[in-house]
């Protein structure tokens, strides 16, 4: 350990948890390209490519599409805060830690929280959500797309399409989703839908992309009320209940990306560098090519991971590809196989919450890491570090496994 005051120098790893990951070096670099002031015509027009690099991104036409300064959850409280009015219902499916985070913060708002519970390592039939719509009628519907803490990802299209028919509104948490598997806001009917960058985004955590309709819009706009310093002149403010964040107030923050430019809060620049390279990164590469690459390393991971004779978590069929759930064997260690991985080869990997912790690894393959060399040199220091600690793990056999499936994939 060094000094307070000695210049940063943080070791070199291999980020292969469920996220923060390594940032791509492009993302880095322009974080590192000189500041602007806010309303400097050159940093708007930035923000404005920002809107339009999301709206590919997400695959959307919705105009309200920027990002809450924050960490992804600070995107997640944007949307519930404006939306939800103390006494409003909200219907939350959870199959993971991140949909407890729904009913949280929720309740926060003081809405009328219902829930619905899968088993972790499940997600829902649609039927299931279907019904506890007609049943609970809420305003609200908020969905984890791909819930990291169990590597489970919930198919959306139908239940968009039902929120839709029972005019409840429909929000999904894609921190975890977006640049790693389809992610189709308008096709899956979904109304206002949040991320990180800090996944298959290839950015440090910090800002959190957002987008959302007219049904979002109209609701926020019928609670907008300006704060004193700034009101501009002849405002006047909506009929509906105060929204209860200044930070997260979608209203304001609607004025600040838009035209009028209302002086909220100061955008946070670097992040905002970061966020557009983000997505340029994203572009270039191809949305289908870079689900391709995390499908491709999911496969590789897996065969790897079988052949060295450990089983993979939860149910196949809604396996997130950027994520890998693995069976921690009996009589093994899992924190110290984590320590070791991390102190002999530099290798970061991640356990779970709540039932699953101290059960399963996870291993991610998102975004930047997501790669042939980093799946492979996973697989070798893992395989090491087991045998180490007396699981007979036959050698070499799990990068032969990973090289093939690469190869077949
Ligand atoms: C699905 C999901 N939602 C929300 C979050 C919270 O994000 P943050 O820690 O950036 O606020 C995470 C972070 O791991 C996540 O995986």
């Amino acid at each position: 350990m060094g000094k307070a005051t000695d210049e940063l120098n943080p070791p070199p790893r291999l980020l292969m948890g469920p996220g923060p990951v390594e940032a791509d070096p492009r993302v880095l670099r322009a974080m590192s390209m000189p500041l602007l002031g806010q309303f400097d015509p050159v940093l708007t027009g930035y923000m404005n490519d920002v809107m339009a690099l999301y709206r590919e991104v997400l695959r959307t036409g919705n105009r309200w599409t920027f990002l809450v300064d924050g960490t992804a959850r600070a995107a997640i409280e944007a949307a519930m805060v404006s939306i939800l009015a103390p006494g409003d219902r909200v219907l939350v499916p959870v199959f993971g830690r991140f949909g407890h985070l729904l009913c949280e913060i929720a309740r926060r708002c003081e809405a009328e929280v219902r829930v619905i519970e899968a088993e972790w390592g499940r997600v829902f039939e649609p039927e299931r959500v279907i019904a506890a719509l007609r049943e609970h009628r809420p305003a609200l519907v908020a969905l984890v797309h791909g819930d990291t803490s169990t590597t489970m990802a919930q198919p959306l299209a139908e239940i968009g399409a039902a929120c839709r028919e029972h005019d409840a509104l429909l929000y999904v948490d894609a921190t975890a989703t977006v640049g790693g598997m389809d992610v189709r806001v308008d096709d899956w009917c979904v109304d206002v839908l949040s991320t990180g960058l800090q996944k298959c985004l290839s950015g440090p955590p910090g800002s959190a992309p957002i987008t959302f309709n007219e049904r979002v819009e109209e609701r926020v706009l019928a609670r907008k009320h300006i704060e004193q310093g700034i009101l501009p002149d002849g405002f006047r403010a909506a009929q509906g209940p105060v929204i209860r964040s200044n930070y997260f107030d979608l209203a304001m923050l609607m004025d600040y990306w838009s035209e009028a430019r209302l002086n909220h809060h100061t955008e946070a620049t670097s992040m905002l560098y970061a966020a557009r390279e983000c997505a340029r990164v994203l572009l270039a590469e191809g949305l289908e090519a870079a689900h391709e690459r995390h499908r491709r390393a999911s496969r590789a991971l897996g065969a790897g991971l079988r052949a060295m004779g450990l089983e993979i978590f939860g149910d196949p069929a809604h396996k997130m590809p950027n994520v890998t759930g693995v069976l921690i064997p009996d009589g093994v260690n899992g924190d110290a196989v984590r320590a070791k991985m991390l102190d002999d080869f530099g290798i970061e990997i991640g356990t779970s919450f709540g039932p699953l912790a101290g059960r399963i690894w996870r291993i991610g393959t998102m975004g930047y890491v997501c790669r042939k060399r980093s799946v492979l040199l996973c697989l070798m220091a893992l395989e090491t570090v087991l045998r180490a600690q007396g699981f007979r793990a036959p050698p070499g056999e799990a990068v032969d496994a990973a090289l093939q499936a690469w190869v077949e994939g």
